[in-house]
């Protein structure tokens, strides 16, 4: 099998994420039985939780086709209408980073999503005109990391709105234990755990680490992932236990010793540590949050006593 089967095929296949896919079983029955392509989905959340996977998934259950492109990779109108034009009746066409998209672009999409149309601009000048071209039915999937990010007409065009979630340790390790089938790898039920319990919430890293521990298991041990093996791979990946890797330390670590564990301002800590501002509060503190390493308060990011104390670093009484 390719690389790209260790994602779920269809709804059943899919761990976690309940509240989104039980919800999305109906909606996909109902418009099936209605004959209709299902409405416009926006999936939001921090990367790796399955945004591409689920679109790929819809259109399965949908029985029609996946188009996936993104928000930068379409700069033009005239991009955007050619592949709207190009879909088949009740396609699924996913939008990456749609947030991302330039206005004159989005704008294509406001009456190809409420009409399955769109306005072609003829002639220049005085005679210029526009045509109305209809569409197939089909269903648009945007993805963005926050929901936020989105203008609202666009935002509002959406009948369908989802937050993913970080999975919990057993969704994880289920589905660890799942890719380990597909590869062909043993794992035993607390390798699997001690994956899960570093892979950051994030299935795409599950998978990613899951790859090379097994290299470890391979050459160094006799193939089979266990609790040890998982253990001393991860160690020298520098993927500690909570599931940090060297960005969240470097950014717990700055706010410690160059704020003196805050509070400091969002765009003050992205400058010293020299990342954008939207990656650092979308994509790397989500997770810190969620686990109690970081704070966010009126007047800034604070460290914690427990990000203090995963850091072997004195908290200041
Ligand atoms: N592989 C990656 N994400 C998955 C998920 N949510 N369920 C099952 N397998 C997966």
């Amino acid at each position: 099998r390719i690389e790209g089967s260790l994602r779920p095929q269809s709804l059943d296949e899919y761990i976690g994420q309940e509240k989104a896919k039980n919800n999305l079983k109906i909606y996909i029955e109902a418009a099936k039985s209605r004959g209709e392509a299902l409405d416009h989905v926006l999936f939001y959340g921090p990367p790796g939780l399955g945004k591409t996977t689920l679109a790929g998934i819809i259109a399965n259950e949908m029985g029609t086709h996946l188009k996936v492109t993104s928000g930068p990779a379409i700069e033009k109108p005239g991009e955007m209408a050619a592949i709207l034009n190009n879909l088949q009746e009740g396609d699924v066409l996913f939008v990456d980073e749609i947030h991302r998209l330039n206005r004159q672009v989005e704008e294509v999409l406001y009456p190809a999503m409420e009409d399955y149309a769109i306005d072609i601009m003829i002639g220049k000048g005085a005679s210029a005109r526009s045509i109305r071209l209809d569409l197939p039915q089909f269903t648009l999937v945007g993805a963005t990391t926050r929901a936020g990010l989105l203008t609202a007409p666009l935002r509002d065009r959406f009948g369908v709105v989802h937050h993913l979630e970080y999975y919990t340790i057993e969704e994880l390790s289920t589905i660890i234990r799942r890719s380990a089938e597909v590869l062909g790898v043993e794992i035993d039920a607390k390798g699997a755990v001690e994956l899960a319990r570093r892979s950051r919430g994030t299935p795409r890293l599950a998978n990613r680490l899951l790859k090379r521990v097994r290299d470890f298991a391979q050459v160094k041990y006799d193939g089979r992932i266990t609790e040890d093996v998982a253990v001393f791979a991860l160690d020298l990946l520098e993927v500690d236990k909570y599931g940090l890797d060297q960005s969240d330390r470097r950014i717990l670590r700055t706010i410690i010793e160059k704020f003196a564990g805050g509070p400091v301002g969002l765009d003050t800590l992205a400058a010293a540590l020299g990342e954008d501002a939207g990656t650092l509060e979308d994509v790397y503190e989500p997770y810190l949050l969620k686990n109690g390493f970081l704070n966010r308060t009126a007047r800034g990011r604070v460290a914690t006593q427990t990000a203090y104390e995963h850091l072997g670093i004195a908290f200041p009484e």
